[in-house]
């Protein structure tokens, strides 16, 4: 059973956020308006997540010293994860001490801080279908496994980085010295591992968002939304949309995938999970175990949005996963480098039917930085994208 308290008071309920950007600011909103006591976390002041909670802490938590400092002298209820750079080891060891629990498990979030650890779980120990991969941690090695069975086209990424850093394909050999460059520039830490992947020439690829709730029994249950479609350039999302039309043959295997990952990294919280799908043939990419970027799409197609689910399932309240309506989302980008940039055009932008706004709020713009979404709701699938982009296309960022 549940039982929430009253922020700022001795019975409040107290949750941190590790990470508060754009997608931690909407969880922490979900929060908010349940009565949460909220702990927001970053590395830089003024995250946007820091802007909607009741406490605001500045720190590097890849640094497990003061981690755990910051945990032992807040004690919260709940630690969420919102990004990967965390000390996740020092997470797995406060919660075994039973200091704190973490969402949505301390293992899930080591498994998943790197390429390595989920991709050997999904492939090797879970039998998901993967693309084929290999870890190397040189230049020599890279090209060995290229000669040696992963071929050409492929995809070589630093083992630790995200929205597509140090990413590139690699058609043939004369291109291999470059990604090789390309991925030591890239990568958060500076360690040269990179996973090399053969090229998967997928039809579409989805995100099937996946939240594991309690029931009224007290037992976990998995549910999922309609699948997520989305286009990437250059490894980062700019677009999205959902429902994805998908094959029957194709989401049951999408769904069994994903039940299989999240069901082994356990705890409650939604997942991201993020599959390839040619035909009826689906393979596993990998998974966030929290809320997507792709999946902010949901702040318009769903009754409950990607941020409430995750919210009430590690709160342990019910959840509701149907879909409302189709509807898209298209990313606005910095456009500048500059900081407390402004916008315009954000009436015009709300002018096109069924669209909403979120501007993040971030103190620093860059030119390829996220820095606002538009949402669209539509009858269809087409429309809604075509608005959401219209909508984004219409908010101009500028320097002050
Ligand atoms: N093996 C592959 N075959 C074909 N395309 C791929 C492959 N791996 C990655 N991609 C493309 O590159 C995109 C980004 O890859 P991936 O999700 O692994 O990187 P990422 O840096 O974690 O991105 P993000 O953080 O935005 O999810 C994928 O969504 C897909 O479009
Ligand atoms: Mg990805």
């Amino acid at each position: 059973m549940t039982t929430l308290g009253t922020p700022l008071s001795p019975s409040a309920t107290r949750v941190m956020l590790l990470g508060s950007g754009e997608l931690g600011k909407e969880v922490l909103i979900a929060l908010q308006r349940l009565g949460v006591e909220t702990i927001a976390v970053d590395r830089y002041e003024n995250a946007p997540g820091q802007q909607v909670a009741h406490h605001a802490r500045t720190l590097t938590m890849s640094d497990p010293a003061q981690l755990k400092a910051l945990i032992e002298a807040e004690r919260p209820l709940l630690v969420v994860p919102e990004i990967e750079a965390i000390a996740t080891p020092m997470l797995q060891q406060l919660e075994d001490a039973g200091v704190v629990r973490v969402i949505p498990t301390a293992r899930a979030a080591r498994l998943t801080m790197d390429r390595e650890g989920i991709r050997r779980l999904a492939a090797e120990t879970l039998g998901v279908p993967t693309s084929p991969y290999k870890f190397c941690d040189s230049l020599a090695e890279l090209q060995a496994a290229i000669d040696e069975g992963i071929g050409y086209p492929c995809i070589v990424k630093p083992v630790m980085s995200s929205s597509g850093k140090g990413q590139s394909k690699i058609d043939g050999p004369a291109d291999v010295q470059k990604a090789w460059d390309h991925a030591m520039a890239g990568g958060r830490v500076s360690h040269g591992r990179v996973i090399v992947e053969g090229f998967i020439d997928f039809d579409y690829e989805i995100t099937l968002l996946t939240v594991r709730a309690l029931d009224e029994a007290g037992a976990v249950q998995t549910r999922f939304c309609e699948p997520i479609g989305h286009l990437q350039v250059h490894g980062d999302y700019v677009e999205s949309w959902q429902p994805h039309p998908m094959a029957p043959a194709a989401l049951q295997k999408a769904q069994q995938i994903a039940q299989a990952v999240t069901a082994d990294l356990g705890g409650q919280g939604l997942f991201g999970v993020e599959l390839f799908v040619k035909g009826e043939q689906v393979w596993f990419s990998e998974v966030s175990p929290r809320p997507h970027d792709t999946g902010l799409v949901t702040l318009a197609t769903q009754w409950q949005n990607e941020f409430e689910l995750h919210a009430r399932a590690i709160l342990g309240l019910p959840v509701d996963t149907t879909l409302k309506s189709a509807g898209a989302s298209a990313v606005v980008y910095g456009g500048v480098d500059a900081g407390g940039i402004v916008f315009d055009g954000v009436a015009d932008a709300l002018r096109v039917p069924g669209t909403d706004v979120r501007l993040f709020g971030k103190p620093e713009s860059f030119v390829k930085r996220r820095m606002g979404v538009a949402v669209a709701h539509a009858a269809d699938i087409d429309t809604a994208r075509r608005n959401a982009k219209e909508a984004a296309s219409r908010i101009r960022p500028r320097r002050a």
